[in-house]
């Protein structure tokens, strides 16, 4: 049955020794208060996995019988064992988050067990930030509470791939399916405001038992997987990223003048002998020869392995230096935007200094701004001047010297960082870094343009990031990724002129695409009318399909009337702000009635076609086009020219 025993090892489960670690294990954490029955659903966890050692039994349920708390079906007080087990820990340990351990046949188990009371933000990002899923409890007799939803929100903060909803105390509400959905629904539509990954809800009795370990009789209409089912096989492997390969050099290795190696933990990516591979700050370029450990050579080390790496060349690296695959570089610099929870009583000062540990670098750094408060149970953003404890910030960050890091999303290795007092010598912040230090407007945008609120979701989809960035497709290419919007009325030339630059383009070996309206108005969009709001819809879709394109690298043209403003800004919105182009092809009514290529204008005055733009539905010109093309006095070949120009001249393609 189960093997391992629970709290014998007090500290953090780095201690837990490398056995433990090498089994498939699951690391998660609990968010919840007493009141919603966290204590005993662990309790109730450890006791039917048989994961508790006698002795502790038998303390647990004679402190149960001698309070008087054993429940009718004999069955001790799950709570008073999870938290006895808590005060025994608590003694000495200033963040107060437990770890417990256990084991069936299938995995090995490490809960972080943060207490809901006092100090819970605090408490769940210390406990959380390694776990791979995060189990949260709901009282299906109280509902979704404020605290449900603020744990919601740190855990996607935090990046943990799997949310795990358990709605307990199902037998307070006599099992009721329909309390249960009404949950599920409440904290599914809740959740698609956050950037939450994989959530799955399942009805439990941690009292009672009902599926937690042993699938319940009393919820026959519940035909998912019991909370240690869903444990043993959620897929956790494919959350670990071994693409990019960070190696913080943690110490240099020099025991006589033939050997010199660079000894560190692989925060991510794998490595092996014949890699090329560079060090920064310096750039110096080199191979690694071996990849060691006391054990001896390996043929290659992943994200979580300690070994000590020796170089082909001689080449200068030392403690806090970073070495990284030629061509998959983390960005480098001196200024990060980033959200950062406040874990110290007092609160942050902008105008002193902080040391800030980002993998094994230490550097001086200064907070220079507070972008805005998250109120976490509204998700609200706030205008303030100080972060408190268990706030959570949007901030700007510079330090005194260069980091190596990447976006917490993509590397919580390299993604994550705390601050230090350097008086008190005490940790008083958590950061998780969202992207270089930008000025305020491009902020806002970015917010706008990631604000999940604005693009629709599907019930139970995950994100999985792409798979290949574009970034790294752009590091194989001649050009950048881009998308080039052109708008104006039907017969402007819109797509003459589009389809002469993609020709152009694309003889010169630019990867490129052309979305056209006509063209997607048979089948992508081939049941949109022309009212307002399909045609919002039409614009909607062929912004989402551009950026798809644009993602896989290519400059990707659109053509479409697009007559509202609002629509052509979302689209903007989709993209980083100097890889859109709106083209605005201005044409006058007349001179467009004039050219009708398709014989509408036609149709539209012999009373055929309603709602036709520029005669009887508004076109709304953009204000600030990064192009404007007067097609009545260019060629086709002109105005291409004008297209191709501009974009060259932005650095999207080399010039001819
Ligand atoms: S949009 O308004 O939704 O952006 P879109 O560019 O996809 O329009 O499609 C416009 C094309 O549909 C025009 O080039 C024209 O051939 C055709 N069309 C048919 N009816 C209309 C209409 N009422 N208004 C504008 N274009 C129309």
């Amino acid at each position: 049955m189960t093997t391992n025993g629970t709290a014998s090892a007090a500290s953090a489960p780095e201690d837990a020794g490398n056995d433990y670690l090498e089994m498939d294990l699951l690391r998660f954490t609990t968010a919840g208060s007493v009141d919603d029955g966290k204590s005993t659903l662990i309790g109730r966890l450890l006791y039917d996995t048989k994961s508790i050692f006698q002795d502790q039994m038998e303390a647990v349920e004679e402190a149960s019988r001698t309070r008087g708390m054993t429940d009718d079906d004999d069955v001790p007080n799950l709570a008073l064992l999870t938290d006895g087990l808590r005060a025994e820990r608590e003694q000495g340990i200033t963040i107060d988050v437990a770890y417990r351990y256990f084991a069936t046949p299938k995995r090995k188990f490490i809960i972080a067990d943060t207490p809901g009371h006092v100090q819970y933000t605090r408490n769940m990002v210390t406990g959380a930030s390694t776990a791979d899923l995060a189990v949260i409890l709901i009282d299906a007799s109280r509902g979704v509470q404020t605290q449900s939803k603020r744990h919601g929100f740190i855990a996607a903060l935090l990046g943990i791939p799997h949310l795990v909803i358990c709605v307990n105390k199902m037998d307070l509400v006599d099992y009721s399916e329909e309390v249960f959905e009404d949950i599920m629904d409440e904290y599914t539509d809740f959740a698609a405001k956050l950037d939450a990954k994989d959530l799955t809800f399942i009805p439990v009795s941690a009292l009672r038992g009902d599926n937690v370990v042993d699938r319940s009789p009393n919820m026959t209409w519940y035909e998912g997987s019991t909370l240690l089912h869903h444990l043993e096989t959620v897929n956790v492997a494919a959350d670990k990223n071994l693409r990019d390969f960070r190696f913080p050099v943690q110490t240099v290795i020099r025991p006589n003048q033939q050997f010199r190696g660079f000894a560190g933990t692989v925060a991510s990516g794998v490595v092996r002998p014949g890699d090329e591979v560079m060090a920064l700050p310096a750039g110096t370029k080199s191979t690694v020869k071996e990849v060691t450990t006391f054990q001896g050579d390996l043929n290659e080390a992943r994200a979580g392995e300690a070994v000590v790496v020796t170089l082909a060349d001689e080449i200068d690296v030392s403690r806090g230096d970073m070495l990284v695959r030629t061509g998959n570089t983390p960005t480098v610099g001196t200024s990060i935007e980033a959200m950062m929870c406040w874990m110290s009583e007092e609160p942050l000062a902008k105008d002193r200094h902080y040391l800030l540990r980002h993998t094994t670098r230490e550097v001086k750094a200064f907070v220079d701004d507070i972008r805005y408060r998250v109120d976490v149970d509204t998700l609200h953003r706030e205008q303030v001047e100080n972060l408190e404890l268990n706030d959570i910030g949007r901030v700007l960050v510079s330090t005194a010297s260069p980091l190596f890091f990447d976006r917490y999303s993509l590397n919580k290795e390299t993604g994550a960082f705390v601050l230090i007092d350097p008086y008190s010598n005490t940790t008083v912040a958590a950061g998780m870094i969202r992207g270089e230090g930008q000025d305020a407007d491009k902020v806002a945008a970015e917010a706008q343009r990631l604000s999940m609120g604005e693009r629709p979701q599907s019930e139970n989809v995950v994100w999985e990031g792409l798979n290949i960035p574009r970034e790294e497709r752009e590091a194989k290419q001649t050009h950048k990724a881009a998308a080039v919007w052109f708008t104006g009325l039907s017969g402007s030339g819109k797509t003459t002129v589009a389809r002469e630059v993609e020709r152009q383009l694309f003889e010169r070996g630019i990867k490129t695409m052309l979305l056209d309206g006509d063209q997607v108005r048979h089948g992508l969009c081939g049941d949109l009318g022309f009212s307002q709001s399909d045609r919002s819809e039409n614009i909607r879709r062929v912004g989402e399909v551009a950026r798809l394109f644009f993602e896989s690298g290519a400059v990707t043209f659109c053509t479409f009337v697009s007559p509202y403003r609002d629509n052509r800004d979302w689209v903007r919105h989709l993209f980083p702000e100097d890889r859109f182009f709106e083209v605005f092809v201005d044409v006058d009514l007349e001179t467009a009635r004039e050219r009708d290529p398709k014989g509408l204008y036609a149709k539209v005055d012999a009373g055929e076609i309603d709602n036709f733009t520029g005669v009887d539905a508004p076109y709304e010109a953009p204000e600030n086009p990064e192009i404007t093309l007067q097609t009545a006095g260019l060629s086709v070949e002109e105005s291409a020219a004008e297209v191709i120009r501009q974009l060259e001249e932005a650095g999207i393609v080399p010039a001819a």
